[in-house]
């Protein structure tokens, strides 16, 4: 693995970061999760704090070292990672949620392992995490909030639309489920949009994809910020 590039581009900034799956636990030995390496996240991390900012890195379970100079917060669940962000969030001039949060969560965690009976299926109830990056870009003051969206189709328009919904500075899409990209891939290619423009990031290894992310939002961020 190649070092990341230094520089001291951010120096003086705060980023937090949230990044890899969260789990949802059914009972002691089941969990319901997403999909998610963490490494575009721990990527981003990595460039952010190689450049000179401050970085504070909430985690899901991943099998990744913690990059150099970075400070991480490991949670498990999605209302972990959710108070995580919020007691890191003062003081942060970006947020970026490269996490894949588990939408839903079991009603009630069983404190028994669930048993199975002869013959019969099960149905799960679950209701709905709360959505760390809305909630934090509902905050006042609130830091640059960058969000990510990973679809199997029409990228750019559910991004657009989660760009406005979610009222984020901006949103970085990338297709998943094809072979090179996304999941489970050292590579990605992002499609990045904000309110008045938009840029391309083609695909290159995931430090390379960092790096020049990290590009366009320093160049959008409020002088001083
Ligand atoms: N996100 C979050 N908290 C959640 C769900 C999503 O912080 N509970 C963040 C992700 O980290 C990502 C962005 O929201 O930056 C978009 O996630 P995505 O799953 O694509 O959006 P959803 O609003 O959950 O929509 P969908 O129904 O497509 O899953
Ligand atoms: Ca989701």
């Amino acid at each position: 693995v190649l070092a990341p590039m230094q520089g001291t581009a951010w120096a003086g900034r705060r980023v937090l970061i949230t990044a890899g799956p969260t789990y949802e636990d059914l009972d002691p030995v089941r969990y319901l999760g997403n999909r998610s390496s963490g490494r575009m996240g721990y990527a981003v991390a990595a460039a952010a704090a190689a450049q000179g900012a401050e970085v504070t890195l909430v985690s899901g379970p991943v099998t990744l070292a913690t990059p150099p100079g970075v400070r991480r917060i490991d949670v498990r669940s999605a209302e972990a990672m959710h108070a995580a962000v919020l007691d890191a969030l003062p003081g942060q001039h970006v947020f970026i949620a490269t996490a894949a949060v588990a939408d839903f969560r079991p009603r009630e965690r069983q404190a028994s392992k669930i048993k199975k009976q002869a013959g019969s299926g099960l149905a799960l109830d679950l209701v709905q995490n709360p959505d760390i990056l809305a909630d934090v870009a509902a905050r006042q003051p609130r830091p640059f909030v960058v969000g990510f969206a990973a679809e199997t189709d029409d990228v750019e328009r559910y991004a657009r639309d989660k760009l406005v919904r979610k009222k984020l500075d901006m949103i970085a899409a990338n297709r998943v489920g094809t072979d090179d990209c996304g999941f489970d891939s050292d590579r990605n290619a992002l499609a990045v949009l904000w309110h008045d423009g938009g840029a391309q990031v083609d695909m290159a290894d995931k430090a390379t994809v960092a790096r020049r992310l990290l590009e366009l939002i320093l160049a959008r961020l409020p002088d001083g910020a």
